[in-house]
């Protein structure tokens, strides 16, 4: 892939950015900001964006529409490749996120427009401050490392990577991308709580992540089911801090 960058110093979201221009630039271009003062996460959640962090968007022109639901975890795989590129242990909690021991250092969103463009949108925690949340702790890579990072150089290495997980995507070898997510697979085998969105949630126990992306989960009724990413938020039992603290739709 060649990438064309666009470099801004601010902006409100990389990813309103690039949707506003996704339909007159080629697929490749990516919109990076230094800062972002409206930085989402899903759900329209609030994304901290000071200096320091990468935060960045990523558009893509895929052919087929069916590759859609595999296009979060290539954002979340890219960043995991880097962080071991920089010797620490990224692991994917299902399906956009990425923790360094159960903390929160990266997140992907992913946007678009059917048969026009898909924008892949990635935060990562790098120089600044991570944020005190309040349902589970965030790190950063200067924290884990005890030095700060050249940030364009993770930008760099993150684009080579997803160029790889991009042409696997493109040529159907989708199988190869969810055994790697299953391999990174923060949850596995444990418990988590599933809000439905409606209101409710139930406790349950991570069993897979199936081809097809979705997550498969026991739960305490015994009934096993699917969770397509869309539909339900997920908080691990380990890491939340209170279990009734339900995330804002
Ligand atoms: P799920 O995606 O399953 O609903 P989630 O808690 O990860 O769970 P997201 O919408 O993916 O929710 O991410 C948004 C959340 O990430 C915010 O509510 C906030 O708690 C947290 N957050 C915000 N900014 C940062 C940041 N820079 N680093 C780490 N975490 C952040
Ligand atoms: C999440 O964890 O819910 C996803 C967070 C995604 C944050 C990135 S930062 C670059 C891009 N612009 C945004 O407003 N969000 C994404």
């Amino acid at each position: 892939m060649k990438w064309h960058i666009v470099h801004l110093t601010t902006v409100t979201s990389t990813n309103d950015y690039a949707k506003e221009i996704a339909e007159d630039v080629p697929e490749g271009t990516v919109v990076w900001a230094d800062i972002q003062i409206k930085g989402r996460g899903r759900w329209g959640r609030e994304w901290y964006s000071p200096k320091g962090g990468l935060w960045f968007s990523v558009i893509l022109k895929p052919p087929m529409v069916q590759v859609i639901p595999h296009v979060v975890f290539i954002g979340a795989l890219a960043v995991v490749d880097v962080l071991s590129e920089y010797g620490l242990e990224g692991k994917i909690k299902w399906p956009n996120d990425v923790l360094i021991h159960d903390k929160k250092i990266a997140g992907v969103l992913v946007e678009g427009k059917a048969n026009s463009y898909v924008i892949i949108g990635i935060g990562i925690n790098v120089n600044n401050e991570p944020p005190n949340t309040e349902e589970y702790e965030a790190i950063s890579m200067k924290e884990e490392l005890g030095r700060e990072i050249l940030i364009e150089e993770v930008l760099r290495k993150i684009l080579r990577r997803l160029s790889y997980w991009y042409s696997l995507l493109t040529s159907g070898r989708i199988a190869d991308i969810t055994a790697q997510v299953r391999k990174k697979n923060a949850l596995a085998g444990r418990e988590v709580l599933v809000f439905w969105g409606d209101g409710k949630f139930e406790s349950g126990k991570v069993l897979d992540i199936e081809e097809d992306g979705s997550l498969k989960v026991l739960l305490k009724n015994g009934q096993i089911r699917r969770l397509v990413f869309g539909e339900v938020s997920l908080r691990s039992m380990k890491t939340l801090n209170s279990p009734m603290i339900y995330p804002s739709w």
